[in-house]
């Protein structure tokens, strides 16, 4: 009974050093908890993918169940958590991230639109990435979002595909005001959704959509660039022509190397283009994919799209240890 009355406390020290303590609601995460009493912490997608809001537990035996989802072993182990998945039932003494913990510096090195929509940024910045992989990038303390890395490290920058909302508060920010030279703070990098050396023989699915292209073009070039000998199947996924984006390094990219072939599906229109067809994804992959035991998979777009064709790949005799993906929310 008295369970039922019980409201959990957060305990802190605050940036400035000073003792805290905030009163959990029923079912209320440490995140909003902490955004509800006036506290500075970064976030992003709410959601328990983009990791921006990692926070330190002084006694990691009690956090909930799930609140260490995706984190290194390392740090599960040294008691962070994720404040956005933790909801506790018990008063936690939590430690506050240091402003610059995790946090780098990035300078911008270059910045074009690739369509209507999308608007390739290029940092340096010395993080180490594998490609796949995405990093959390800072406006301000706040306002941080999360964007999956398009290139390999053989490039000398980091190389992101932002999906142009306007009045967007990160995408219009970056298409507006961030220009050549100026500085960001960066995060990461973070993800499992990645190539590796095991990969190497086997036939390669790369389903995606929107900018959820991005860690594919990632994943294919480092694939290429270490001598891949399986197939490469890349299936991009847009409502409209016009909505594809790097179509010409794509192409210059199969014509160099047989072993990559790229399907461009429109699903609101036929195209011109005798390169691109009107074709449902789902469909698409069902029929031209229909045994995929032998395959690696990588999905990587919104969650429903992720979700949905995990399953279809799963059904599709895919093992589940051999589908990699990166669901990603786009918040404005
Ligand atoms: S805000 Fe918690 S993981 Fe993204």
């Amino acid at each position: 009974m008295l369970s039922f009355f019980f409201k959990p406390w957060l305990h802190f020290l605050d940036q400035q050093g000073q003792n805290q303590k905030v009163r959990l609601r029923p079912n209320e995460s440490v995140l909003s908890a902490l955004l509800r009493s006036g506290h500075t912490i970064p976030f992003s997608c709410k959601a328990g993918l983009c990791q921006s809001c990692k926070v330190q537990c002084v006694q990691p035996s009690k956090l909930p169940a799930g609140s260490q989802r995706g984190l290194k072993n390392a740090h599960a182990q040294q008691g962070f958590f994720l404040a956005c998945l933790c909801f506790p039932k018990r008063s936690l003494d939590i430690k506050l991230p240091d402003a610059n913990d995790d946090i780098g510096v990035a300078k911008v090195v270059g910045k074009e639109f690739l369509n209507e929509k999308v608007i390739r940024l290029r940092l340096s910045t010395d993080i180490e990435f594998n490609p796949g992989q995405f990093c959390n990038l800072f406006k301000s303390t706040n306002v941080v979002r999360s964007y999956s890395i398009a290139n390999t490290p053989a490039d000398d920058y980091l190389e992101f595909h932002i999906k142009y909302i306007e009045n967007g508060k990160f995408s219009a920010w970056v298409a507006n005001d961030l220009r050549i030279g100026d500085e960001l703070n960066i995060q990461g990098a973070y993800g499992n959704c990645i190539y590796t050396e095991t990969n190497k023989n086997k036939p390669l699915l790369l389903c995606g959509i929107s900018t959820g292209l991005a860690p594919l073009a990632g994943i294919v070039k480092h694939a290429l660039e270490t001598q891949h000998t399986g197939t490469m199947d890349l299936v991009i996924g847009a409502r409209k022509a016009k909505d594809f984006y790097l179509t010409g390094e794509l192409f210059s990219l199969a014509d160099k190397h047989k072993n990559l072939k790229l399907h461009w599906l429109c699903s609101e229109e036929h195209p011109k283009n005798i390169y691109f067809n009107h074709a449902d994804l789902y469909q698409y992959v069902s029929e031209h994919f229909a045994d995929l035991s032998e395959y690696s998979v990588f999905l990587c777009g919104a969650p429903t799209f992720v979700t949905k064709l995990k399953k279809q790949c799963f059904l599709s005799n895919a093992s589940m240890g051999a589908i990699h993906s990166d669901a990603f929310t786009s918040a404005k």
